[in-house]
């Protein structure tokens, strides 16, 4: 049996991805959970395998090379699938040095202690053993031109100190990839939405002010361009890499799903108006006129887009679901996990939105 060790399985697109596999696998395999849960991290995502006998969670920090050795040596790995990061942009303005620690620091904790276990005497590695390392499209940079796109051989150009630190760890990865032939993909995505995410990113952050009445924060003009996808075809890409990438290559994953943020917002309300019933009190809340432009981010890159050709000739890789389905389902889930984003926006999230959008 396959075991799978999966970094920052308690967050949006881990517990998501978590979910998937056991869909698609069952118990043809064994997923141990590595997350040192931070604000991001919630255990409450995976409520529903918890119980399953070939599910593991331990709760360490990657940054940690004592703990994280330790659990290479304990547990005969075959998958890393690497998500454990500091993911927010507007964070890593405010407080950068914690996403070099994690997500750079702590990817090259992850390599070596694979490396460690994973390599043979003759320098050649076990059979079978997959390092992959989730990024993202914000390594690129910003497009201007609208008719470009993000390509494997675009050069990085990160701006923020998330992008910059995801291409630093990205980087990491490929010196390990040239130096001992150590087997690791990477995948690059684009926006994701869907279940389970931090109500600090720009979709679930909406839906929870618009449900409440607040008002509903645009940076800037609204028209940056952001590229999103359905997370379960982020987690089906992945899952396709590991089974069929190339040893040493990367992937762009990306759906051709681009939207300025204003539309998106407005994409929410009017799902919001459809969805919710005429006797929700929440009903009357949401309008277009909570709509409220404010102070643009620092560095606010302004369009993403990917080109996935490489992942969809070489593996086969297409979405399954589209913007318009997708947003339904993610209003709906949130809409029926009420309780979930209560516990998540009580405590310091209070704390950080106050801190984020002087209110
Ligand atoms: P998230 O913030 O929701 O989850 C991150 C998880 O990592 C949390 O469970 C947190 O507790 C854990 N973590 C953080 N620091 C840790 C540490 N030092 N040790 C162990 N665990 C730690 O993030 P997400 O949106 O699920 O993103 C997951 C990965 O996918 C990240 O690497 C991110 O860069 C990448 N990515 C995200 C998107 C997106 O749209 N969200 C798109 C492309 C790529
Ligand atoms: P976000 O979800 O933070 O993802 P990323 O910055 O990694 O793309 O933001 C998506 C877009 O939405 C980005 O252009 C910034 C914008 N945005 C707002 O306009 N208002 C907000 O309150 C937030 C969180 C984001």
């Amino acid at each position: 049996m396959r075991t799978y060790l999966v970094t920052g399985g308690a967050g949006f697109i881990g517990s998501n991805f978590i979910y998937y596999m056991f869909r698609k696998y069952g118990n043809d395999i064994r997923i141990i959970n590595v997350d040192a849960l931070t604000y991001a991290g919630n255990l409450a995502n995976l409520d529903g395998v918890k119980d399953r006998k070939n599910y593991t969670f331990l709760r360490a920090d990657i940054r940690n090379k004592d703990a994280i050795e330790k659990i290479f040596k304990e547990n005969n790995v075959d998958i890393v699938v690497h998500f454990a990061a500091e993911s927010h942009v507007d964070r890593s303005i405010t407080d950068p040095e914690v996403f070099v620690e994690t997500n750079v620091v702590g990817t090259a904790v992850l390599l070596n202690a694979a490396k460690a276990v994973w390599e043979k005497d003759d320098g050649t590695f076990k059979e079978g053993k997959r390092f992959l390392h989730v990024s993202t499209d914000e390594v690129y940079g910003s497009l201007s031109d609208p008719k470009d796109y993000f390509y494997e051989t675009t050069p990085y150009d990160p701006h923020s100190p998330y992008s910059a630190s995801k291409a630093s760890a990205d980087l990491i990865v490929k010196a390990y990839v040239d130096t001992y032939h150590f087997p690791a993909c990477i995948t690059n995505c684009s926006n994701n939405y869907g279940p389970y995410q931090f109500p600090e990113k720009l979709i679930p952050l909406m839906i929870n002010n618009a449900l409440a009445g607040k008002k509903l924060p645009v940076y800037g003009d609204g028209r940056n361009v952001r590229d999103w996808l359905y997370v379960d075809d982020h987690c089906k890409g992945i899952d396709m890499v590991i089974e069929k990438g190339r040893l040493g290559e990367k992937y762009n994953i990306g759906g051709h799903n681009e939207r300025e943020n204003i539309q998106i917002v407005k994409t929410i309300i009017s799902t919001l108006r459809e969805i919710l019933p005429e006797d929700d009190p929440r009903r009357n809340n949401v309008s277009e006129d909570l709509i409220t432009y404010v102070e643009d981010r620092k560095g606010h890159d302004r369009r993403y887009a990917i080109a996935p050709d490489k992942i969809s000739s070489e593996l086969g890789w297409l979405p399954d679901t589209k913007f318009e389905d997708g947003i339904r389902l993610t209003v709906k889930w949130y809409l029926e996990h009420k309780a979930w984003m209560e516990n998540i926006t009580s405590g310091d999230y209070q704390e950080y939105y106050r801190r984020q959008y002087s209110v």
